[in-house]
């Protein structure tokens, strides 16, 4: 992936989007159903334009600022920013699940991040440990608390200055990156960094647009996890940490109840927590 030199949104904006594009999209929507969403998209949008009287200047600036996004690779970024989490929840809704609660992919998973084993330290580097450092431990079960034998715990993190590796330049290409193999009762315990409340990248268009109605660009600190086994639904979710700021106002509005962690400091000075998954089995 093409990366300019010195971290910033412009990088792992178009970094995001050269990720996305490699990917193949499709989604097999009628065209009833893709005229009865976008009537909706529409009249929704006009119900806005109406309520708001919104002029001329206002839809001049909204059609730059729609070029400049598009211009600067800030799609990928400004959607799962502001729009995934709808969709995250409607389809965790729409299949009845019970078990660990999903939360947006945001742009910067990289699959087949390198295998490790079930106890295990995330790839880091020394400046990396100028952060506190996570011993994450749990298991993976099924909805009965049977542990799942060998599931894969994939977790992807930013470090301390805020950047993930394969987004922004100068980082080792999986650092803070892999793919957890649980042991045969489902168990893992994995060495990280304690993360710390993140920016999105925003000095972008992404970012004129948080200034434009005085909001912040800040995420709680946050793990990415993706778990999955073969005989199970696999969830995208986050976990996040009781002490931290912007629980209450996520930019990316990505935060739930249940995947808050409280860690407890140990007598070594590293931090511990305890968090077990439970995998819905796959929807028909
Ligand atoms: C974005 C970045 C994240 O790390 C995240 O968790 C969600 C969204 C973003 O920049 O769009
Ligand atoms: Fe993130």
């Amino acid at each position: 992936m093409e990366v300019d030199d010195k971290p910033s949104a412009k990088g792992s904006g178009s970094a995001a989007t050269d990720k996305f594009k490699s990917e193949r999209v499709s989604a097999d929507t009628s065209k009833e159903r893709a005229s009865a969403v976008y009537q909706d998209l529409l009249s929704a949008v006009g119900e806005v334009v109406k309520k708001h009287e919104v002029t001329y200047d206002e839809y001049d600036v909204v059609k730059q600022w729609v070029i400049d996004v598009g211009e600067g690779g800030e799609w990928p970024l400004w959607l799962d920013v502001f729009i995934e989490h709808y969709v995250e929840e409607v389809n965790y809704n729409r299949h009845g699940f019970s078990g660990t609660k999903g939360s947006i992919e945001g742009p910067y998973y990289v699959p087949e991040a390198p295998k490790l084993p079930s106890v295990t330290k995330m790839p880091m580097r020394e400046k990396d440990l100028s952060a506190k450092q996570l011993v994450f431990s749990g298991q993976v079960t099924d909805l009965e608390g049977k542990g799942l034998s060998g599931a894969h715990v994939e977790m992807w993190s930013n470090d301390a200055e805020g950047y993930y590796s394969q987004f922004a330049p100068g980082i080792p290409e999986w650092n803070l990156r892999g793919t957890i193999v649980a042991d045969d009762n489902g168990g893992f315990s994995i060495t990280t960094l304690l993360p710390v409340p993140y920016r999105i990248p925003h000095d972008g268009p992404t970012g004129a647009f948080i200034e434009s109605y005085g909001g912040h660009p800040w995420r709680p600190a946050h793990l990415h996890l993706l778990v999955s086994h073969p005989q199970h639904n696999g969830i995208i979710t986050q976990l996040y940490f009781n002490e931290g700021e912007y629980l209450g106002n996520d930019v990316a509005s990505a935060v739930k109840p249940e995947l808050v962690l409280d860690p407890k400091e140990g007598d070594d000075g590293l931090q511990y927590v305890t968090y077990n998954f439970s995998l819905d089995p796959k929807p028909e």
